[in-house]
């Protein structure tokens, strides 16, 4: 089968091998926080204290992290595929962009960006960012971190549709397939006839809706796909 688009999608397993915690399982962030209370509208309204210093934390620590082998070889790709390339991304780690990709959507959001609950403004942010700070468009004191809540809608998803859709390749790498509608991409991609690929270190609850997976670190595993898909 000739391949002219691909779609990628990441999660929080490409950025693990930087040191950054994934959610789920051991050592995971969702194990020392309740997501209720540091993901959700809800949470923000009831404690925006606790749900900022989350992501204040969060965000410092992006500047003791490095792109891996596997975001590097994701941004040669990008740089080399002369079709159609998506790179999607759960992460809200700025590490793809900073090993050099381009063609990338940050589905639920980034760390290094805040969001004016009021006006619905955008601001590239560093360090940290206190409740009730103002917005620069706006002036209104509710910047909030840009993260994609439970319950809210992941960003530009008409692209991303779009995308899945006219993809011959989709590809998964690193994420438990736990969350929607990320989980549900690889159904959509398969209906339209892409070929579909998982790389992950263990399998995921979503294995089985892949033809191929292949298991082990993603700093070795896609590398190797770029690889193959350049040769
Ligand atoms: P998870 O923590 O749910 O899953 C991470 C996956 O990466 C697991 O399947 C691991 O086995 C795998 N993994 C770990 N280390 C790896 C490595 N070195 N190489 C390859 N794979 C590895 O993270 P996500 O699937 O990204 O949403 O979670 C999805 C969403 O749930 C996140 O975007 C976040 C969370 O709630 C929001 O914050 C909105």
């Amino acid at each position: 089968m000739d391949i002219e688009n691909i779609v990628i999608l990441t999660g929080a397993g490409i950025s693990a091998e930087s040191g950054l915690a994934t959610f789920r399982g051991p050592d995971g962030l969702w194990e020392g926080h309740r997501v209720e209370d540091v993901c959700t509208p809800q949470a923000l309204a009831r404690d925006a204290d606790l749900v900022h210093r989350f992501y204040d934390e969060r965000r410092a620590k992006l500047a003791e992290v490095s792109p891996n082998p596997a975001h590097a070889a994701l941004a040669k790709l990008d740089a080399n595929w002369p079709g159609g390339l998506l790179i999607i991304t759960q992460n809200v780690d700025d590490l793809h962009e900073r090993a050099g990709a381009r063609r990338l959507i940050h589905m639920h959001g980034e760390l290094k960006s805040a969001l004016c609950a009021a006006c619905g403004e955008a601001e590239a942010w560093d360090g940290a960012l206190p409740p009730g700070s103002s917005c620069p468009a706006c002036g209104a004191p509710q910047l909030r971190p840009d993260i994609v809540f439970f319950g809210e809608m992941p960003y530009r998803m008409d692209e991303i549709d779009a995308a899945v859709r006219r993809a011959d390749l989709f590809v998964s790498i690193g994420t438990s397939g736990a969350v929607y509608p990320a989980a549900g991409f690889v159904q959509t991609a398969r209906h339209h006839g892409a070929r579909t690929l998982e790389l992950n270190l263990e399998p995921s609850a979503g294995s089985y809706l892949f033809e191929d997976t292949r298991l082990g670190p993603a700093s070795v595993l896609v590398p190797a796909l770029v690889g193959e898909l350049l040769a």
